[in-house]
């Protein structure tokens, strides 16, 4: 039986890279950016084989950027949040925030929450977007958690108070770095990687569809032997 890519995550980097090749301000690549969001959560809502789609949409150390840049990709975000309610509930699209929300505007905060609970209902693909979130801030505040509950540490216990304990099958990275950036560090124990040089603004379905194809001849062995 060949793979089934239950759970994607991507790494969506090349927006500015995008915007400066146009001689156009980094933050266009970032709205140029969220229409790819749009399109690659549309494709995987339509393809059932696929229940969880995690998007790298903020990063713990993103706050070094620019306070301009930062600004605009908050605005970007509940923007994003408040337009797309509509499309979550018509896709049937579950949308689940991951990371240390704690540090965002109480507006920025009230949307997140809006959007997660009135999808809460929905039964098809998860969206899930990585928010303030660092692989290794998600492992440390895990470990606080079972700290705070005098509970064992095992990989059982730490997995259940983790931001998600989705295992991740397919990790993508656009824009031709090859690394994880502190991405899902515990969940991508066994993920295959493919990285791809084509920046996020300008990824798409087609380009998604061949990747999957790709992992779905891959032998996973997950240490064992086939
Ligand atoms: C990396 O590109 C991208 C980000 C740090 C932010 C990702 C944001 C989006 C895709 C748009 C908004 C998202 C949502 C969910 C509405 P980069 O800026 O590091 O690009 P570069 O490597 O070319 O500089």
């Amino acid at each position: 039986m060949s793979n089934q890519p239950r759970h994607i995550a991507i790494i969506m980097d090349g927006n500015g890279r995008w915007a400066e090749a146009r001689g156009k301000n980094r933050t266009h690549g970032h709205e140029k950016g969220a229409e790819t969001v749009r399109e690659i959560t549309a494709y995987c809502a339509q393809n059932s084989e696929i229940e969880r789609l995690t998007l790298y949409a903020f990063s713990t150390e993103n706050w070094k950027r620019p306070k301009i840049e930062v600004e605009f990709l908050m605005k970007l975000l509940e923007k994003y949040l408040k337009n797309e309610l509509s499309t979550y509930l018509e896709g049937n699209i579950r949308f689940e925030p991951i990371g240390d929300l704690s540090i965002f505007s109480s507006s920025l905060r009230k949307t997140i929450e809006q959007v997660r609970s009135e999808t809460s209902g929905c039964t098809g693909l998860v969206q899930s977007l990585a928010l303030n979130y660092g692989g290794r801030d998600e492992i440390v505040r895990a470990a606080n958690r079972l700290i705070a509950q005098n509970a064992p540490v095992t990989v059982e216990s730490l997995e259940k108070v983790l931001d998600t304990s989705e295992n991740v099958d397919l990790l993508i990275r656009t824009g031709g770095d090859h690394r994880l950036s502190n991405f899902m560090m515990w969940q991508s124990a066994y993920a295959e990687l493919f990285f791809t040089d084509t920046l996020w603004p300008d990824f798409n379905g087609d380009e998604l569809a061949k990747i999957i194809k790709k992992f779905k001849t891959v032998e996973r062995r997950f240490g064992g032997l086939n």
